[in-house]
């Protein structure tokens, strides 16, 4: 067994997000396609006698980070005593939509999986997962992905073309819970577009992407990030949209030259900005890609 194990945390978009109804247990019922982007966190695990976590970002040590939830859950799991160090590099911006905090917890998972040698199925790792976060199970996947139920139901989707984003995080505070508790019941839809898109994406055809039904209310709680969203509307060729509960916005780019372009017109803008491409699981081998 290696004595330490890096993976890569990938970012992720949803290319399209349709909420269909509330549920019992209180969430959403959603479908939405994600898109695994080269944007990543590293992570370093190392065999330890205990659970210690270092990050490049100081007020993400601590238990409450989800990474180190991911090692404690899968150790109770494992009925084992086990501990590791996780030294986090990151470079997703947090509360951003992008899926940051997920990605790391998926990692740790896989990464630790490994390290301690646990053993542990793509199944039960999907459980443990979903117990992290509804966002967590995609990331045992990677790629292109259809999202169903609360986020468990993962289906992989024929890898689409290479595409280029443009991505501006506005830097405002909205929660994910937030931004569900917003939605009107008149938000809700069939599902349908979605669909169409997880259908055609792989395609030759061009799919026109970008609805969310998490924007309206996103911009209703923060209406800074609809102007940051105008600005930016106004600048990029492509189609423009929110990632998730927000506020990072997309731009969809026909080629890498268009997405720096987009990019560069936000210089100075105080925003966080950066230029993504799609990817599949680079880095690591996903255990359940
Ligand atoms: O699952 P996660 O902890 O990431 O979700 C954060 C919050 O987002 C939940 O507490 C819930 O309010 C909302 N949510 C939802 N339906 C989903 C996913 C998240 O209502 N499918």
């Amino acid at each position: 067994m290696p004595d330490q194990v890096t993976v890569r945390a990938h970012a992720k978009i949803n290319l399209s997000l349709e909420v269909l109804g509330r549920r019992s247990d209180g969430y959403h019922e959603l479908v939405s396609v994600m898109q695994l982007i080269d944007l990543a966190d590293v992570l370093v695990l190392r065999r330890s006698t205990q659970l210690l976590i270092r990050s490049s970002d100081p007020s993400l040590e601590g238990p409450d980070n989800l990474a180190w939830k991911a090692a404690e859950l899968l150790r109770a799991d494992a009925g084992d005593s086990s501990g590791c160090s996780i030294r986090l590099s990151k470079r997703i911006p947090r509360a951003a939509g992008l899926g940051g905090g997920s990605s790391d917890a998926a990692s740790t998972l896989s990464g630790l999986n490994r390290l301690w040698g646990t053993g542990a199925s793509c199944r039960s790792l999907q459980r443990l997962a979903l117990g992290l976060g509804s966002d967590v199970p995609f990331f045992l996947y990677g790629g292109t992905a259809l999202i169903e139920g609360r986020g468990e139901r993962v289906t992989r989707i024929v890898e689409p073309a290479p595409a280029w984003y443009a991505l501006v995080n506005p830097r405002i505070d909205v929660s994910t819970a937030e931004v569900f508790a917003e939605l009107r019941e008149d938000e809700w839809t069939s599902g349908a577009e979605t669909r169409a898109v997880a259908r055609r994406i792989g395609t030759s055809e061009r799919v026109a992407v970008g609805v969310n039904a998490l924007q309206s209310p996103l911009f209703r709680l923060a209406p800074d990030a609809r102007r940051c969203f105008e600005r930016v509307r106004a600048l990029a060729p492509g189609e423009v949209f929110i990632s998730g509960s927000g506020p990072t916005i997309v731009c969809r780019c026909s080629s890498a030259t268009e997405a720096r372009k987009t990019e560069a017109g936000l210089a100075g803008s105080g925003y966080w900005t950066a230029v993504a491409k799609s990817c599949a699981v680079a880095g690591w081998r996903a255990p359940c890609g």
